[in-house]
């Protein structure tokens, strides 16, 4: 696996000539583009994303192995990989992150047990090759283009989303279905909006795929994560937790999510399902939690198995039971789903500082009155 792996790389590097950066789609694709610099593609390099970085520098100090994924464009990507040279902040490849034209380039992906590997249609000279899912579209000075079934099915998602496992084989994240395949990505992350895909529009579209890839960091989103269902019989609350999404509720280990429950009466608090810590109610609460070889907490990086994982896989539900004492009728209980992007634990450790990162995101929330 390994070799093939190195192989893989230089193949991919050695084929990178032309480059076009992002900046230059944005004299025909405005809009795109505008969507594309808010995203966290756009933003995926050391240079932009401060948690990437720290994480980075705990993992290592001089080699860049996530630049795979996070810095794909940079011409210079093996050597990056294995330490022989350092990231520049002004080769425009690397600050571009996942960038226009590497991911409209990928051709097919590559499925390996650790990870997978995009396959990339760049070519030397000549105008490149575009690939996305428009029927018969209009010629470009800048561009070829032309269909490619990959980003349609969201095939293309998964040379960077698809799983990631460490070097001890531990799997740090997983952004599959509950069959372990992709989902539909796209459909879901791409909305269309109304409106023409590039500034003359000579084909008359009226709507194009938007492209600012919103997920846990926009409140928006969260709402739509999980749906949350209360039920009452007698001193017994059910609690149904709902994963609407495409993939498992922790893909990322750096997240917190949970169900707030309470009980109310006369608008105060008579119950809760925890006081301090969401984990002392561990059923309700998703989050990963990694060991190193003395079992206690660890980075993603150097861990050798789970201290906790809770999770819930795609499209799949599960029930939380609470026996409450003495409910009343009249009595109000609501349930909401909350969201940190980083788990404030692993913020403090990291010396994240970025208050928006650790401040919780509601979503879902729902009301029953007890009878
Ligand atoms: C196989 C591709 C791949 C590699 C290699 C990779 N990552 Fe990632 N990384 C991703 C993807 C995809 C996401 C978005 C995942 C999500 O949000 O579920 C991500 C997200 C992250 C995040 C969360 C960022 C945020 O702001 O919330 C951090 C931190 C991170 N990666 C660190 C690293 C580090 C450090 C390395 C190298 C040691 C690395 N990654 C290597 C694909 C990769
Ligand atoms: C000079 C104008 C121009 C520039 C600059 C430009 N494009 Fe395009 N692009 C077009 C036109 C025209 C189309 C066809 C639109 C249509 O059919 O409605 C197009 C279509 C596309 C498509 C759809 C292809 C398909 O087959 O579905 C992609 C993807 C694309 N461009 C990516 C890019 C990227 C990435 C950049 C920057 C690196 C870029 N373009 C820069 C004019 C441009
Ligand atoms: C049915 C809709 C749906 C599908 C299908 C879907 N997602 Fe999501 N995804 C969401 C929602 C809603 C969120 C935001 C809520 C959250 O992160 O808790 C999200 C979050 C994410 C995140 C951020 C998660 C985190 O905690 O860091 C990533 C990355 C992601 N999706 C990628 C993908 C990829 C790649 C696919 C295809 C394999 C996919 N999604 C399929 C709805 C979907
Ligand atoms: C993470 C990968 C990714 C990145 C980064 C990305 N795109 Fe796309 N793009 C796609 C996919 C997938 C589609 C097909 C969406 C569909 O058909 O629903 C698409 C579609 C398009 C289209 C056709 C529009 C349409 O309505 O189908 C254009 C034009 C385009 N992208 C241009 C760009 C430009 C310009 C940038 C940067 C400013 C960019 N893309 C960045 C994945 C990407
Ligand atoms: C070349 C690698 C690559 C490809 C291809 C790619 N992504 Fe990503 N994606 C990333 C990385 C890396 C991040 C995290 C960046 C960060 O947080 O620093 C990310 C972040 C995201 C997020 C934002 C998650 C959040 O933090 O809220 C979503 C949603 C997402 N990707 C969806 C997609 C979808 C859908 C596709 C396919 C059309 C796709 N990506 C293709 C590498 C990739």
């Amino acid at each position: 696996m390994r070799w093939i792996i190195a192989f893989l790389l230089l193949w991919s590097v050695s084929i990178q000539a032309e480059y076009m950066d992002s900046k230059s789609c944005d004299e025909c694709h405005e809009m795109i583009y505008a969507e594309h610099t808010k995203s966290m593609h756009h933003n995926s390099s050391l240079f932009s994303d401060d948690v990437h970085r720290k994480m980075k520098e705990r993992v290592s100090k001089d080699k860049y192995t996530c630049a795979l994924c996070h810095m794909p464009a940079t011409k210079n990507l093996a050597a990056m990989i294995r330490g022989m040279e350092q990231p520049n902040a002004k080769d425009v490849r690397q600050t571009d992150g996942v960038s226009c034209s590497y991911c409209h380039q990928i051709s097919k992906i590559y499925h390996g047990k650790t990870y997978n590997i995009n396959f990339s249609s760049a070519k030397d000279g000549g105008k490149p090759h575009f690939f996305a899912n428009l029927g018969d579209p209009d010629s470009s000075d800048k561009h070829e283009s032309g269909p490619n079934e990959i980003y349609k099915n969201s095939e293309v998602c998964m040379g960077c989303h698809s799983h990631k496992e460490n070097v001890h084989e531990v799997q740090v994240c997983n952004t599959l279905d509950q069959h372990e395949k992709t989902s539909d990505c796209i459909g879901c992350h791409m909305p269309k909006e109304a409106g023409g895909i590039e500034n003359y529009n000579k084909r008359g579209r009226d709507e194009y795929a938007t492209h600012e890839f919103l997920g846990v960091h926009s409140a928006e989103m969260v709402k739509k994560a999980v749906e949350l269902k209360l039920r009452q019989e007698e001193n017994e609350i059910t609690l149904s937790i709902i994963n609407k999404m495409g993939h498992k509720i922790i893909t990322q280990p750096m997240r917190l999510k949970f169900v707030k429950t309470v009980v109310s009466r006369e608008g105060q608090v008579i119950w809760s399902n925890f006081t301090k810590s969401p984990i002392e109610d561990k059923e309700a609460t998703f989050i990963i939690v990694f060991k190193n070889s003395e079992g206690e907490p660890s980075l993603p990086g150097k861990a050798v198995g789970y201290k906790l994982n809770q999770n819930l896989e795609a499209m799949t539900s599960k029930e939380v039971i609470y026996m409450i004492d003495d409910l009343q009728k009249g009595d109000k209980v609501t349930a909401t789903w909350i969201s940190y992007v980083i788990n404030p634990k692993v913020a403090q450790k990291l010396q994240i500082t970025d208050k928006a990162l650790t401040t919780p995101i509601d979503g879902y929330s729902t009301t029953l009155l007890v009878e």
